[in-house]
Parts: structure tokens; C-alpha cells; sequence
């Protein structure tokens, strides 16, 4: 099995340090456009294969995607991450065009590979890598629900003081600080309701805090987080990989389903060796089906940028 990470930023390398450690592969390419970047991150993770026991071949490029041939899935990570007080979608203009041709070449050595896109805005970068590759929906996956679930059963497990591994939570819709719906309602610790254990104001700061979970450590750290986009990017290549058919929510291709169509966004979707096999029914109430179709509404204006760029 053979992975490339486009991008060797702090995502990119997180991410891709992730897919080593657990072995996922035994190639991986770590790919960036800044000279000597991706090969000096490779190098330092290969030699930490000792230390941490694992078999997995890390190489670096400089943007020679011949070296990426034959990948199986491709993550890309390229693009400005967002600074403090930014928003994801004022990133459009400077990031569409670099995954746009991050993509081209990707297909042009490894037409076959299933893509997962990090980049920002992740939904409408998502809509332009389907759209401007032409592939199979289901091998184009955008990594944002997932992680935004994750943050989600972080703050969850603080005020229950409960493992987050004991917590089941959904965050879908698109992955912008307005846009994401954290679903409390189908929250459970080990299948209880969260709510039986909430006060409604608790509940009301949980998807606020949620939502501006990626906001509120950039305007600590002064850039974008890697640590859990990382680890999150690395969790849909091992589903994919090993074929775990785990159920994540991930920004892909809709068809009718949830009341939309012609865009891409968070839905729960089961992924697997073919990509995003399925999309699950969760079957909304009005008021949440309200709630993701202004979502919707809000990925579409930023999609319908794209014809301006
Ligand atoms: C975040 C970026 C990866 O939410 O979108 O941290």
C-alpha cells in the first residue's frame, strides 16, 4: 500500500507522522513545493522508525509527483491555513487554485487513488477537486465532520468528566464556524442520552464551543491546528486501508440524499477500501433539516466563488 501527503506543513507532516506510526503503509510520500521541506521532514520522522518500532518507508519530494505513482489515497493539505480572527472561506482564492493543480498532477500519476482534501475551505475545495477531476464520487472525500466530532466529544467529555472514548457524537453540515452542526440530540455516553445528563445551557455552550473549536486555539497558537486535523486525516486512511467500514462524517458528494444536491458536504458516511461507500440516513428532524439546508445555502455561495476565481 503506498499513501501520499501533499503538503508538508504542520497538517501535512502531523498527519502523515500519524499514518507511519500506526504502519499503515509501506510507502509513503510526503510531497511539498517549498524545496527541501517534505524531504527533511521525512528524514527526521524515518529516523524516529527506530525509536517507535514502526516499518512504514518514508520518503520527501520536492514537487516531482512522479514520485507520488501508483498511490492508493492521496490527502492533500496544500494552501494557506487560516490566521487569527480569519475565517476558512477567506482562503478561497489563494488555496482553489493551488488544489486545483495539486490534483491534476496527483491524477496524472495515480489516477486510481482515493483523494481525502484538508484544505480550506475544505467544503468547496472538496466540490472542486470532484468537479475539476471528473473521478468516481466516492474516491473524493473532504476530512472535516470527523474532526469537528472530535472536538465535539472533547468538550462533551468535559463537562461530563467522561472518556471521550466512551462517547458517541456527530457534527455534519458544512465545516465553517457558522456552518457545522454539532447534533446533540444523537449524542450518547456509552448509549445514554447526553441530554439526560445536560442542563439545555450546558448543551447550548458545548455547540457553541463546537463549533469555533478550530477558532479559538488559532487565536492562541496564532495559526491553524494540526495536531487533531492530523490525526483525523490519518484516521480515514487507516478506514480505508484496512477497510474498517467505520461510520465518520465526511464532506462528499450529494445526490438528493439529506435534500441536497450538486454539493459537497458533512454527512455520516461509511468508509472503506472503495472510499465513501455509503451514506447513512440519521433521518432529521425539521428543525435540524432547517438548519442544514441554511449550511447548504452557505457552502453554495461559497462554491459559486469558484466561477469568479
Ligand atoms: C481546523 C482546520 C483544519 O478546523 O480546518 O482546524
Amino acid at each position: 500500500m503506498k499513501v501520499t501527503v501533499v503538503g508538508a506543513g504542520a497538517v501535512g507532516a502531523t498527519c502523515a507522522d500519524n499514518i507511519a506510526r500506526a504502519s499503515l503503509c509501506t510507502e509513503l510520500v510526503l510531497l511539498d513545493i517549498k524545496e527541501g521541506i517534505a524531504e527533511g521532514k521525512a528524514l527526521d520522522m524515518m529516523q524516529t522508525a527506530a525509536l517507535l518500532g514502526f516499518e512504514t518507508k518514508i520518503t520527501g519530494s520536492t514537487n516531482d509527483y512522479a514520485k507520488t505513482a501508483g498511490s492508493d489515497v492521496v490527502v492533500i493539505t496544500s494552501g494557506l491555513p487560516r490566521k487569527p480572527g480569519m475565517t476558512r472561506e477567506e482562503l478561497i482564492g489563494t488555496n482553489a487554485n493551488i488544489v486545483k493543480s495539486v490534483t491534476e498532477n496527483i491524477l496524472k500519476h495515480s489516477p486510481n487513488a482515493i483523494i481525502i482534501v484538508i484544505s480550506n475551505p475544505m467544503d468547496t475545495m472538496t466540490y472542486l477537486t470532484l468537479t475539476t477531476s471528473g473521478v468516481d464520487k466516492h474516491k473524493i472525500i473532504g476530512m472535516g465532520g470527523i474532526l469537528d466530532s472530535a472536538r465535539f466529544k472533547c468538550y462533551l467529555s468535559q463537562a461530563l468528566s467522561c472518556s471521550p472514548n466512551d462517547l458517541n457524537a456527530t457534527v455534519i453540515g458544512g465545516h465553517g464556524d457558522t456552518t457545522m452542526i454539532p447534533l446533540i440530540r444523537y449524542a450518547t455516553w456509552n448509549s445514554a442520552p447526553v441530554t439526560n445528563f445536560l442542563s439545555a445551557e450546558q448543551q447550548k455552550q458545548i455547540v457553541a464551543d463546537t463549533m469555533v473549536g478550530g477558532a479559538t486555539l488559532t487565536k492562541l497558537i496564532g495559526t491553524s491546528a494540526w495536531y487533531a486535523p492530523g490525526a483525523a486525516g490519518a484516521a480515514l486512511v487507516k478506514s480505508i486501508l484496512r477497510d474498517e467500514k467505520k461510520l465518520f462524517s465526511c464532506c462528499v458528494s450529494l445526490d438528493g440524499e439529506y435534500g441536497q444536491k450538486d454539493i459537497c458536504l458533512g454527512v455520516p458516511v461509511v468508509i472503506g477500501k472503495n472510499g465513501w461507500e455509503k451514506i447513512v440516513d440519521y433521518k432529521l428532524n425539521d428543525e435540524e433539516q432547517g438548519i442544514f439546508n441554511k449550511s447548504a445555502d452557505a457552502v453554495r455561495n461559497m462554491n459559486d466563488v469558484l466561477k469568479t476565481l
